[in-house]
């Protein structure tokens, strides 16, 4: 074993029995297709075993894919990889999740999902145009469903054994709290954008209570320049330890006691992702005293997502 096993073997425990999440997860927001397939043959070979995807992505397929080959060529299982996806906006009406959860699992080749989140609080229209837009170029919100009659339809799937977990995702606390006192089934993860810039701290807080999963998305701050990779405080730190930017911040999660999602897109950077270890106790607590305060991500705000173009973001 190296010295960053720890991190490297670390998984998360789910409530309601259903099994561990690894906390190093690959997130597959990847919009080319061929770069989908190497970068997700690379984060399995990397030693990746945590794979996060989307209906929303538009790439389901390509990534189920080159997973079950990977998983062949390997000889390793599929209890040993945890797979996640996303339930999307259009498809809040409780008759269109189960629909579009087999849907996502054909496309995925797979016959159960590890998590099925909603991808975010917002209803759009239903129907198949996934971003359904009025002449003005608004989004056309559904006001005929709430969070809650979503979140029912998500707990029926749980029962028949094809979704062992399931979550939300772009929620903050306000819109959390509701859910979980409502639900028969707790949600067992968050994922939210998080990293130095944009803590999350209170959230953070009332997930490790409720023992509920926190998944950081955006851990390197999406790789935006200038950033947190270029942060003076994480270079100063990188070169005192000995890693790359990159592998403190992703360090610096889970050592707070997040699960995480990147995106490498080489065999080079999903090694030097995965290889990560647990930070000097000073250096943790520089991070934790970083003052920016950024939001990169909007999707929180409007249900659409999108990074926000550098110098924008509030
Ligand atoms: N729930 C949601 O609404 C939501 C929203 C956003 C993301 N997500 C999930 O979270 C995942 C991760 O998000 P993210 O893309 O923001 O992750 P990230 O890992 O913070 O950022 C990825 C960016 O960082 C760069 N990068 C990766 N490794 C690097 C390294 N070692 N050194 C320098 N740069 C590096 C990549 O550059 P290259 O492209 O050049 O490799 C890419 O531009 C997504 O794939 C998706 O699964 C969810």
């Amino acid at each position: 074993m190296t010295e960053s096993s720890d991190f490297q073997m670390k998984k998360m425990p789910l409530s309601n029995g259903a099994g561990h999440m690894p906390a190093l997860g690959f997130g597959t927001l990847i919009p080319d297709p061929a770069v989908t397939i190497s970068a997700t043959r690379d984060a399995l070979e990397a030693g990746f075993r945590h794979f996060d995807c989307a209906e929303r992505y538009r790439n389901e397929r390509e990534v189920g894919e080159t997973l079950q080959a990977g998983l062949a060529a390997r000889g390793i299982a599929r209890e040993d990889i945890f797979v996640t996806t996303k339930l999307w906006n259009s498809n809040h009406r409780p008759e269109r999740v189960e629909p579009a959860f087999e849907a996502s699992l054909n496309r995925l080749g797979l016959n159960y999902l590890d998590l099925y989140l909603i991808h975010t609080p917002f209803a759009f229209q239903p129907g198949d145009e996934q971003d359904p837009r009025d002449q003005k170029g608004n989004v056309i919100y559904d006001r005929g469903v709430t969070l809650l009659e979503t979140w029912r339809a998500m707990e029926s799937l749980v029962a028949d054994g094809k979704c062992r977990t399931i979550g939300l995702s772009d929620i903050g606390l306000n819109e959390l709290l509701p859910i979980y006192e409502s639900a028969r089934i707790k949600p067992a993860v968050v994922q939210v954008e998080a990293h130095p810039y944009l803590p999350e701290t209170e959230l953070l807080e009332f997930c490790k209570a409720k023992g509920i999963v926190f998944l950081a998305f955006a851990p390197l701050g999406h790789g935006m320049k200038p950033g947190l990779l270029e942060d003076p405080a994480i270079l100063a730190i990188a070169a005192r330890v000995g890693k790359t930017p990159a592998q403190v911040l992703l360090a610096w999660a889970v050592q707070r006691g997040t699960a995480l999602l990147t995106t490498p897109k080489s065999a080079a950077r999903a090694r030097e992702n995965f290889n990560i270890s647990s930070l000097p106790e000073d250096a943790f607590d520089e991070i934790n005293r970083i003052q920016t305060r950024q939001r990169l991500n909007d999707v929180v705000n409007t249900g659409s997502p999108g990074f926000i173009p550098r110098g924008k973001s509030t």
